[in-house]
């Protein structure tokens, strides 16, 4: 079985461990352009010399439309795609490679940002710079505003805007795409029954409510080339009776892999509020080992995951194939190299810049560090 910091190989992308950065919303952008700046460059950047193998940047729009606020980043047009290329050429000189989140908030769009609004929380109106909210059926999501039901024309033209933001993403310098059709966003509500009511085509059988993610599957194959590793996140569960399951995630995973997906990246929950979840460490590794091998595919596990030793087991018992950390690498930019450290693995790619840093051999003397 391979370890924590055995090297991947995805199509043409080699990855140089299993311990990966899972995406994370920054709500930073105070322009409203979606443009990422300094601060992505600084967050990103220190996680890719701490040692990360892949760092999937956050949730970015396809559309404007699309955000979950108006201080997301984007990936909709070139001036965004030139300022991510700036941070794709500085973390693939320190050895990680780097995913984007393609992302669409549907009926969850158009909310005040986390912070830095005056605390500010749901749905932002019209007049406070918000949007009209598009998703599968007029249902709302608990104290947003409801949204417009999409006419078939309008998810033709989304299936589109998804390859043409992953072309974009790929010009930019991105080594991985991923779709984000978890945590109740637009793709999650054409999956879950809760939140998807059509009649037509898109609705009904399971077969219906995954058609547009297979639709986008296939187009952003098609989009990004054979090379190019395609992740999806899904929410492999609703923790709702009579929601999306489980099952339903095993059987959409196998024909996303038949379509062109590489990698299910397994989360859960999202599409409505108010779910008691049991969370717990590594609360939704169960989730992914189960999915690995009911639908044959190669997962992620991800949620609280936060030691070393954790994470290194989770590997090496084969309950994933990589490993994604959201609020541990944020507390802890390094915790890859710190990681190795502590399970006595040693790295050939640990920054020259930080040789000195490196915790000091037994018995070293802490003078030998005072020089320059
Ligand atoms: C600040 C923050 C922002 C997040 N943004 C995203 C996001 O953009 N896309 C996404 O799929 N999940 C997002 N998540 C969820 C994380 O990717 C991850 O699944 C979750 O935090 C559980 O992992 P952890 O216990 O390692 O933090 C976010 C989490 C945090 C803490």
């Amino acid at each position: 079985m391979p370890a924590l910091f055995d090297p991947i190989t995805l199509r043409d992308v080699e990855i140089r461990n299993r311990l990966w950065v899972a995406p994370m919303c920054q709500y930073t952008i105070l322009e409203w352009d979606g443009v990422p700046r300094d601060w992505h460059f600084v967050h990103l950047g220190a996680m890719a010399a701490g040692g990360a193998g892949l760092i999937v940047v956050e949730a970015s729009a396809i559309v404007p439309d699309g955000r979950i606020s108006p201080a997301d980043t984007g990936i909709w047009n070139d001036t965004q795609a030139t300022a991510w290329a700036k941070i794709t050429a500085f973390l693939h000189a320190q050895g990680a490679k780097v995913g984007i989140q393609l992302a669409h908030a549907g009926r969850k769009a158009s909310t005040w940002p986390d912070w830095g609004y005056g605390g500010k929380t749901g749905s932002m109106s019209d007049e406070e710079g918000g949007w009209e909210t598009v998703a599968p059926s007029e249902l709302p999501y608990p104290d947003h505003r409801t949204p417009r039901s999409l006419s078939r024309a309008e998810i033709h033209d989304l299936v589109e805007s998804f390859a043409a933001a992953a072309t974009r993403a790929v010009r930019a310098g991105f080594d991985v795409i991923e779709l984000h059709g978890a945590h109740g966003y637009l793709i999650h509500q054409f999956l879950s029954p809760l939140a998807n009511s059509r009649v037509d085509d898109y609705g009904g059988s399971v077969e219906n409510r995954a058609r547009f993610l297979l639709q986008i599957v296939a187009a952003v194959r098609s989009a990004i080339g054979e090379n190019v590793p395609l992740f999806i996140r899904l929410s492999a569960t609703d923790w709702v009776i009579g929601g999306w399951d489980e099952e339903e995630t095993a059987t959409v995973a196998g024909w996303a892999k038949l379509a062109g997906a590489d990698l299910i990246d397994v989360s859960s929950g999202g599409i409505t509020s108010g779910v008691p979840i049991q969370v717990g460490p590594g609360y939704q590794v169960p989730l992914a080992t189960r999915l690995k091998s009911r639908a044959d595919v190669l997962v992620s596990a991800v949620g609280a995951i936060t030691t070393p030793i954790q994470a290194d087991s989770i590997i090496r018992a084969d309950q994933a194939d990589a490993v994604m950390i959201a609020r541990e690498f944020s507390r802890d930019p390094h915790f890859a190299l710190r990681a190795a450290h502590e399970l006595g693995v040693e790295l050939s790619y640990w920054p020259p810049q930080y040789v000195r840093t490196h915790w000091p051999k037994e018995g070293a003397k802490q003078s030998a560090f005072n020089d320059g």
